[in-house]
């Protein structure tokens, strides 16, 4: 155990750049928003104030309206495409103009809970709750319009699952025309057939030129864009950060910001209803451009466990885990076996990812299923063992895939072991 997490260490000391953390080398050069917050935990382990200035970083290209930007290219590289002259965001600091699920709150309420120097954890935490605060209510503001109390993704990177099968019906109404000529660099890094392919990348430039076109201005793309998803597990990651945030506040005194978020989470736990499938005995993605439930298990539907989703959902989320761990050797897979998209090797269509695992772990524990939890960890731990710190997993055969030498696969680790 020692060694593994000495090695997870290594890791993380190759990727940080001083006050950030790039989550891979070549592939991912600059700082991702929510692999940086989930690193945090990892980094806390041996240097807490290292910890903060993670998050720190990032909330200091926070956009004047709330938003925090998925990426934020602090140097200049080229083995990234789409670049800062692509985005073109005129930023400071170049940034992307989307953002990314919102683990801040979630991470930044762990790292005061765990901290050995109190005195300093009360210190960056007070700093960092009103900019959190702000992207919860951005959140709302931009991602809900019409206050239905769940946000929605307009970009397939904004979730984190770039590739998900999730995304493909609604992808159809993503027209290409217009799309600038561009070279990919991400297949100069990965094996081309464990990543997005051509049509969808065609879809997210199409996406990225558009929003670009409109200014960035966020108060116009939500309604401007084709493709607007409300993914249940991008909700509870926001309702959980949410929740966790008015906690946080509430220890520190904050009271007005403990009563936005804890509004903010309860109205978005039952909305989520709405979500719900007992057919697959899991949430759904809503596609709110046609106002139609998504046919699709992928595991955007499992981590509402995250949150606090009602006892019995969470039962029946548990249960279909199980069947799903007889049939895939390790779990949790992005997406389900049964399904004939499924993938085993490509990116969001099938893989495990460890970041997602520990999540869903996480609120099982919390919850009181301990074996699943258990059995989700000894999964994450034994792929670690056999295949080191890959971007993710083939589910079946536990062949690492993507990225190597993975920051937040490395973090997850520490966490998993400690
Ligand atoms: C990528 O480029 O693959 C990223 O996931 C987008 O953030």
């Amino acid at each position: 155990v020692n060694e593994t997490i000495a090695r997870a260490v290594e890791v993380l000391r190759e990727n940080d750049h001083g006050d950030y953390t790039i989550p891979t080398k070549g592939l991912y050069p600059f700082q991702w928003n929510w692999d940086s917050c989930l690193t945090a935990l990892g980094l806390a382990h041996y240097d807490e104030a290292r910890a903060w200035t993670e998050i720190e970083t990032l909330f200091a290209h926070q956009w004047p309206d709330g938003m925090v930007p998925h990426i934020v290219f602090h140097v200049l590289n080229d083995s990234y495409f789409p670049g800062p002259e692509i985005w073109r965001t005129n930023r400071p600091t170049a940034t992307s103009g989307i953002t990314q699920p919102a683990v801040a709150g979630f991470a930044v309420r762990r790292l005061f809970d765990r901290a050995k120097d109190k005195e300093l954890a009360a210190e960056r935490a007070r700093a960092l709750l009103p900019k959190i605060d702000a992207w919860h209510r951005w959140f709302y503001e931009n991602r809900d319009p019409r206050g239905e109390g769940l946000v929605a993704i307009i970009h397939p990177w904004e979730s984190g699952r770039d590739n998900s099968i999730d995304w493909d019906d609604a992808f159809e109404r993503v027209p290409t025309e217009g799309v600038e000529a561009y070279t990919r660099r991400d297949t100069l890094h990965a094996d081309p057939a464990h990543r997005p392919t051509k049509a969808q990348y065609d879809r997210y430039l199409w996406l990225l030129q558009h929003f670009r076109a409109l200014g960035w201005d966020n108060a116009k793309l939500h309604d401007a864009s084709p493709f607007q998803i409300v993914d249940p597990g991008f909700n509870a990651i926001l309702i959980r950060s949410a929740a966790d945030l008015a906690d946080l506040a509430e220890t520190l005194g904050e009271m007005e910001i403990a009563k936005a978020n804890r509004a903010r989470a309860e109205k978005g736990l039952l909305a989520m209803e709405r979500l719900w499938s007992d057919a697959h005995g899991q949430y759904l993605c809503l596609d709110r451009v046609i106002g139609k439930l998504v046919d699709s298990a992928s595991v955007g539907g499992i981590l509402p466990v995250f949150s606090a989703i009602p006892k019995p959902r969470i039962a029946a989320i548990a249960a279909t885990i199980e069947r799903i761990a007889g049939k895939a050797r390790y779990i949790v897979p992005s997406h389900d076996l049964d399904d004939p998209r499924f993938d085993a090797k490509r990116y969001w269509r099938g893989p495990v990812w460890l970041v997602v695992n520990y999540m869903i772990a996480d609120g099982l524990a919390a919850s009181g299923h301990t074996q699943v939890a258990q059995r989700i960890t000894r999964s994450s731990v034994d792929l670690i063992a056999e295949s080191g710190f890959a971007e993710y997993y083939d589910p079946l055969s536990g062949e690492p895939l993507g990225g190597g030498r993975f920051t937040w696969t490395a973090a997850m680790v520490i966490e998993f072991l400690k």
